[in-house]
């Protein structure tokens, strides 16, 4: 495993993003997996300002990304699929058809089936990124959570559902299942970069990386991957 610290945001979003420019540069049809979430964004953000600078191109890349709300049309503003519509797909040049987000309106064990189908097509990911939840949780893999699952249909816990309420109406609206890749999906990506921010984050970092490996903290499964590197911002 590479441990990186950066002592800011932007150095490791800097660093998450020539990771999977160089990987692009390599492999132009590399197919990459992305996340959602705050900690992302400044990396699609420098992704943009390279393909911008035209050091990157990315119309022959595929992207799958981790997770949907079941339910969410894809034109909902808090859907997966509009937050990576708005951050990067719609900012770069890559081709909307070789953008894949589970589909939040099928139904969900034939979405599941289908996404897994759709990544082993591709050829399986290239390169990972990944946020990581104040519970150790990657995507929707919530502790407790099997590290033997494929794409797989969750309930949203009620406290959960509560911490999102904040993006929606009223929490009513927020949905109650998610579509969430599984951590043996995730653990065949050929590389991982897991990203994290604050000292907020510090702590479940450590736990991941450095504590026993248990379903308890998704995460810790990533200690066994052959090729991950964790960028971790003190702010
Ligand atoms: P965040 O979310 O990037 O918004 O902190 C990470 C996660 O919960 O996976």
């Amino acid at each position: 495993m590479e441990w990186i610290t950066t002592e800011t945001y932007a150095e490791m979003s800097r660093k998450a993003a020539n990771l999977f420019a160089a990987t692009v540069i390599l492999k132009p049809n590399a197919v990459l997996g992305l996340a959602t979430g705050s900690t992302p964004i400044g990396t699609y953000d420098r992704l943009v300002e390279m393909y911008k600078a035209g050091d990157v191109d990315f119309s022959r890349v595929r992207t799958v990304n981790l997770d949907e709300y079941c339910g969410l049309d894809p034109a909902n503003d808090q859907s997966y699929r509009w937050f990576m519509n708005h951050h990067l797909f719609h900012r770069i040049n890559i081709e909307p058809s070789n953008t894949y987000v589970p589909n939040g309106l099928l139904e969900p064990e034939r979405a599941c089936a289908e996404y897994d189908q759709t990544i082993e097509r591709l050829g399986g990911v290239d390169i990972q990124l990944l946020g990581i939840g104040l519970n150790g949780h990657i995507g929707f893999n919530e502790p407790h959570d099997s590290f033997d699952l494929g794409t797989h249909v969750i309930k949203l816990s009620d406290s959960t559902r509560a911490a999102n309420a904040r993006f929606f109406a009223s929490i009513d609206e927020v949905p109650k299942a998610a579509i969430t890749v599984g951590m043996r999906t995730i653990m065949q990506a050929k590389r991982i970069v897991l990203v994290a921010n604050g000292p907020q984050k510090y702590e479940i970092v450590k736990r991941a990386f450095e504590g026993e490996v248990t379903p308890a903290v998704p995460a810790s499964i990533l200690q066994l991957h052959p090729n991950i590197t964790v960028i971790y911002s003190k702010e």
